[in-house]
């Protein structure tokens, strides 16, 4: 059988498009010692794919010709390593195709859980980036105003529920008013502001008069600026994501407020990169288990079939058309 792959065949200079990249086939790899082939099962698609084409960031910059890359659910197909055997599920980096080899080492096997589609989201890359950025970067104590920007994605969309968890008043941010009543109506958020509509500095203001004691940062830019401008004395911003600065030419400067507001409101804001927390995991998702158990906790996904449509489903994250974890089911 074949190796479709999508090539990314040309960097953007501007907005990514479906234009960008290349449907092929390639000849099936076999697995060398040490390594395994891997069946694509579900790709995840994530705002940081496009943020890889702009150069190196925790991973090498993405270059022309190259197979698209990005984390998948797989499954163990055949191995020449002990710890894995056919059938066996693990996450890994095996880029848009349909069949991959990687090195074994660094793979260990997932969980058989029902949803298998809950091992990219909840339980996945998104889950604990919300957990431990929120929990480790935000510190929220009960009764804290807590605001999230992307907040109807992947991952603010569980940051959202798990401040609400917490005894926290949330706020989020997201795109048109539509989303916005989703995110109070359907995830229980006690404000919601739409960014699309601008104001933002004084929508935030009226949506947390006592200011935020917590901003989770996924977005950057403009909208940090807003939030800055309205954080209360001895607030926490986590730097998760700059998603407003991916998908363009270079981005404005700013935002303002930088370092002043930081300095006059005894600020913290610390960056985080989800592996940071690693030894925290099991902790991290025996909490999200009990929650998603309990209903406390409402898992979004939006799966789209078919390895060909992953160009127009990374294009269309980045333009807001997904709630929740948007993935791509391959086989
Ligand atoms: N630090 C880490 O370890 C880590 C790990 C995973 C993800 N992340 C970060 O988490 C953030 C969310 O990523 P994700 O993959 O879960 O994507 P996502 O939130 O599911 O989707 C991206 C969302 O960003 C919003 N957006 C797009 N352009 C925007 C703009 N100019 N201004 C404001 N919002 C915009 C869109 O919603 P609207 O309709 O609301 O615009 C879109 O739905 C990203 O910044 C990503 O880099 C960080």
């Amino acid at each position: 059988m074949p190796n479709r792959q999508i090539v990314l065949e040309e960097l953007p200079r501007d907005r990514l498009g479906p234009e960008h990249f290349r449907l092929t086939e390639a000849e099936r790899p076999s697995p060398g010692d040490g390594e395994v082939l891997l069946r694509t099962r579900y790709i995840s698609l994530d705002a940081a794919n496009r943020a890889w084409m702009q150069g190196a960031t925790y991973r090498a910059a993405l270059a022309a010709g190259e197979v698209m890359a990005g984390g998948s659910l797989a499954e163990v197909v055949d191995s020449r390593a002990p710890h894995l055997k056919p059938g066996d599920l693990v996450f890994a980096d095996t880029g848009w195709q349909d069949y991959s080899v990687l090195p074994a080492k660094r793979l260990s096997p997932l969980p058989d859980l029902k949803p298998l589609t809950h091992l990219l989201s909840v339980y996945g890359v998104a889950g604990l980036t919300a957990y431990h950025g929120l929990l480790e970067c935000g510190r929220p104590k009960p009764g804290e105003t807590v605001v999230v920007s992307a907040a109807a994605g992947s991952v603010g969309s569980l940051v959202g529920q798990i401040a609400r968890i917490k005894g926290c008043k949330v706020v989020g941010i997201a795109g048109g008013a539509e989303k916005c009543a989703w995110l109070v109506d359907e995830l229980g958020f006690d404000a919601a502001v739409d960014y699309k509509a601008g104001e933002v500095r004084r929508a935030l203001r009226a949506a947390c008069p006592d200011g935020i004691d917590v901003y989770f940062d996924n977005v950057g830019g403009d909208v940090l600026e807003a939030a800055l401008f309205n954080m209360a004395l001895h607030g926490r911003i986590a730097c998760c994501g700059a998603v407003s600065q991916y998908d363009g030419a270079a981005p404005a400067h700013g935002p303002r407020g930088v370092p002043g507001l930081i300095v006059t409101k005894r600020l913290n804001m610390a960056g985080f990169i989800v592996s940071d927390y690693a030894d925290k995991n099991a902790q991290a998702l025996a909490d999200l288990q009990a929650w998603v158990g309990s209903g406390q906790l409402k898992v979004l996904e939006d799966v789209i079939e078919g390895l060909e449509n992953a160009p127009a489903g990374l294009v269309g994250l980045l333009a807001g058309e997904n709630r929740g974890k948007r993935m791509i089911k391959v086989s």
